[in-house]
């Protein structure tokens, strides 16, 4: 695996290319990175990743500093998985000038949910990923379901500025007790780390009961925040929104049975944990 960090390198490593699967990254990578290593693979070839970990898309009382980096470990692991190229630039290799130009995801889709509660945040994933893009121009580019608004965003932006890439979603990849990986994880401690799965459950619950023909959305979503609330989390939201849009479904919606996902962001501890469920 060739590890790159400048732009103009990378573009020689990758000239002629025209099948590249891209897997943009944080490093810090756990088993739900490597699967997506590995469908990239199914969709094209050479598998490109990237490790950077962006400044942009941080707030200013969130984890940029203690966010994990372990780059040795990470490199190992992308070796196994038959990695061509991991793109690791530093700062200064991204952003060699102030990033004034910025990609803004219309307002109703990126400043609901984890819109509403990491103001900027989406701005600052746009903005790398159509930067990454452009840097490794990719024909297909792979995005966990995990960060369901995420990829929808990265979806959306792709087609509205007709990219040549496109995006493939993959599943959550979970624990066996239900828990989502996430390089966060980390941050929880053992008696945290038993009761984390209770996220997950919740939403399952929330899904069944939608299933079941419970159709107040907002009663629902308001019993599974004081479930969680009751054992010490504190949720930023539990929230039931159609799929298409990330909107919340009207009394009609509900009554055609439109395509739904509920998703949920709760701190426990000190750990912000989000995950989603499609019903
Ligand atoms: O999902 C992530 O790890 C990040 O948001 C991404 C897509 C690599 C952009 O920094």
């Amino acid at each position: 695996m060739k590890i790159i960090s400048s732009i103009d390198e990378l573009r020689d490593q990758l000239r002629g290319q025209l099948r590249t699967a891209f897997v943009p990254t944080m490093g810090n990578l756990h088993e739900g990175h490597l699967s997506l290593m590995r469908l990239a693979r199914k969709h094209g070839d050479p598998v490109v990743a990237s490790i950077f970990v962006n400044r942009l898309q941080f707030g200013p009382n969130e984890d940029f500093d203690k966010y994990p980096r372990t780059f040795q470990a990470d490199v190992d692991k992308l070796e196994k998985e038959g990695v061509y190229v991991l793109f690791a630039p530093t700062e200064k290799d991204l952003y060699p000038e102030p990033q004034e130009f910025r990609v803004r995801p219309p307002d109703d889709l990126g400043n609901t949910l984890e819109g509403e509660f990491r103001p900027g945040f989406f701005t600052g994933v746009t903005t790398i990923v159509l930067k990454l893009f452009s840097c490794v121009q990719p024909r297909v580019a792979v995005f966990g379901k995990k960060d369901y608004q995420q990829l929808m965003i990265v979806r959306n932006m792709s087609k509205q500025f007709a990219l040549p890439t496109e995006i493939i979603a993959a599943e959550t990849y979970r624990a066996d007790d239900g828990l989502a990986l996430s390089s966060r994880n980390g941050y929880l401690s053992a008696d945290e780390r038993s009761e984390a799965p209770l996220l997950f459950k919740t939403l399952n619950q929330v899904a069944d009961e939608v299933r079941s023909g419970h159709l107040d959305t907002s009663e629902l979503e308001k019993k599974a925040m004081a479930q969680l609330a009751a054992r010490g989390w504190k949720p930023d939201y539990i929230s039931i929104r159609r799929r298409a849009d990330l909107q919340p479904p009207s009394a009609g919606d509900l009554a055609q049975k439109v395509e739904l996902v509920v998703l949920a962001a709760a701190k426990l501890g000190v750990t912000r944990l989000i995950d989603n469920l499609e019903i």
